[in-house]
C-alpha cells in the first residue's frame, strides 16, 4: 500500500525562507499525483522531504501507514528520478539498472530477471549493452526510469524527470509514463512546473505557490472551478484573461472600461450582495468568440491574429486591457480590424480584486 501523507509539514530553511508551509496531503495508493507550481514555490522541497532526503522543521511524513519522517531514505522503499538523472558513464545500460539492486545484495538471476523485465516494458532491451554515451535523450530517459523501475518501490517520486527533452520528445514521454503508471500500478508523487505535463499527467493535481498547497483537485475540476485567481491563471494556455471592473445589481452586470455584461441568474447569489464593488472578471480564451447567440456584444480591436491552423488565437483590444481569444480557423481578422465578440455567459469567472479568492 503506497497510501503518502504529509500532517502540517513545514520547511524553514536557514530560520527564514519558508520553503514549506504548513503541508497537509494525502496521496491514495495507486495514484498518480502531480505537484505544479513555479519556480521556488516548495516543490523540490517537498518531494525531498517524502524521501528522506531533507528532514521536516515540524511536522510528520507517512509512507503506508507508516510514519517515516526521521527514517533513512534507504529504509522507505521509494525511488526517486531526478531532473539530472545522471547515468554511471563507465557503466552499460545493464549496470546501470542493476546498481542500487547490487548494493542491496540481491541474487543475481533476480537483478536480471528484474532488469530485464524493466528493459522490456520501457522498450530498451536491446540497449542493455551499451554504455549511456551512445543512447539518445529519450533513451538515457528511459533507462532512468529503468533504474527506479527495478526497484520495485511502493512510491515513485518523479521531479521535472522530462525537462531535459526536446518539446516532441516530451510529449512521447509523457504518453509513456502514463501507460507506465496503468501497467505498474504503483503510486507516483510526480511535480513539475508544467501545467501541461500536470493536467495530462496527473489523477489528481495539487497547485503549489510560495509553500502553500492552494488546491488539490482533479484536473477539470481545477480547471472549471479554480478557488483563486492565482490558480485560474495556472492552469490553462493561453491563460486566463482578467479584467478589472464593478458589479452592478439590478440588472445585474459586471462593468469594466469599454464592457458591460448583462449575468445570468447563476451569478446572483455569489455577486448580487457585492453591487458597486470591484471585482475581477476572469474569462477563458475559449470563452470569448463570435457566437451572438442572444449575448451582447462586446466591440474589439484586433491587435494580433495567429493563425495556428486547428485554430486562430487573437490578440485583442478591449478598453484599457488585452485579452487573449481562442476562435475557430475559420476567422482570421486582419490586425487593426474591429470586431464584435461575444462571452459565453455561463463560463465567467469572479475573483475579489484583494483577496484573490474566487467569488463566483
Ligand atoms: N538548501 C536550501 N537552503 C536554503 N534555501 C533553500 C534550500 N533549498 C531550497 N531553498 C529555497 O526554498 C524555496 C523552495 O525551493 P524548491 O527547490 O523546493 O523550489 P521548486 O518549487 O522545486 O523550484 P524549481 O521549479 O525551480 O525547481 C526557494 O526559495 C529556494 O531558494
Ligand atoms: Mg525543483
Amino acid at each position: 500500500m503506497g497510501k503518502v501523507r504529509f500532517e502540517g509539514v513545514t520547511r524553514v530553511f536557514d530560520g527564514n525562507v519558508t520553503a514549506v508551509d504548513r503541508l497537509d496531503l494525502e496521496v491514495a495508493d495507486r495514484e498518480f499525483f502531480v505537484l505544479v507550481g513555479p519556480s521556488g514555490c516548495g516543490k523540490s522541497t517537498t518531494l525531498r522531504l517524502l524521501a528522506g532526503l531533507d528532514e521536516p522543521t515540524r511536522g510528520a511524513v507517512f509512507i503506508a501507514e507508516r510514519e517515516v519522517t526521521w527514517t533513512e531514505p534507504k529504509d522507505r522503499d521509494i525511488a526517486m528520478v531526478f531532473q539530472n538523472y545522471a547515468l554511471y558513464p563507465h557503466m552499460s545500460v545493464f549496470e546501470n539498472m542493476a546498481f542500487a539492486l547490487k548494493l542491496r545484495r540481491v541474487k543475481k538471476p533476480e537483478i536480471r530477471r528484474r532488469v530485464q523485465d524493466a528493459a522490456k516494458i520501457l522498450g530498451i532491451e536491446e540497449l542493455l549493452e551499451r554504455k549511456p554515451r551512445a543512447l539518445s535523450g529519450g533513451q538515457r530517459q528511459r533507462v532512468a526510469l529503468g533504474r527506479a523501475i527495478v526497484r520495485d518501490p511502493q512510491v515513485f517520486l518523479f521531479d521535472e524527470p522530462l525537462s531535459n527533452l526536446d518539446a516532441k520528445l516530451r510529449v512521447g514521454m509523457r504518453a509513456e509514463l502514463a501507460r507506465l503508471h496503468q501497467r505498474l500500478e504503483t503510486t507516483v508523487f510526480y511535480v513539475t512546473h508544467d501545467q501541461v505535463e500536470a493536467m495530462t499527467l496527473g489523477q489528481r493535481i495539487g497547485v503549489m505557490k510560495d509553500g502553500r498547497l492552494l488546491q488539490v483537485a482533479d484536473p477539470l475540476t481545477l480547471y472549471n472551478r479554480p478557488v483563486s485567481r492565482f490558480v485560474a491563471g495556472f492552469i490553462g494556455s493561453p491563460p486566463m484573461n482578467f479584467l478589472e471592473g464593478r458589479v452592478e445589481p439590478a440588472p445585474l452586470r459586471f462593468v469594466g472600461e469599454g464592457i458591460t455584461l448583462a449575468l445570468g441568474e447563476r451569478y446572483a447569489r455569489p455577486l448580487a450582495p457585492l453591487g458597486g464593488r470591484p471585482v475581477t472578471l476572469g474569462v477563458r480564451p475559449e470563452s470569448i468568440g463570435f457566437d451572438a447567440a442572444g449575448r451582447q456584444p462586446v466591440k474589439a480591436g484586433v491587435e494580433v491574429a495567429e493563425l495556428m491552423g486547428n485554430e486562430t488565437i487573437l490578440y485583442l483590444k478591449v478598453g484599457p486591457a488585452t485579452l487573449i481569444a481562442r476562435v475557430p480557423p475559420r476567422f482570421a481578422p486582419k490586425p487593426g480590424e474591429a470586431v464584435e465578440l461575444y462571452f459565453a455567459p455561463e463560463e465567467l469567472h469572479f475573483f475579489d480584486p484583494e483577496t484573490e479568492a474566487a467569488l463566483a
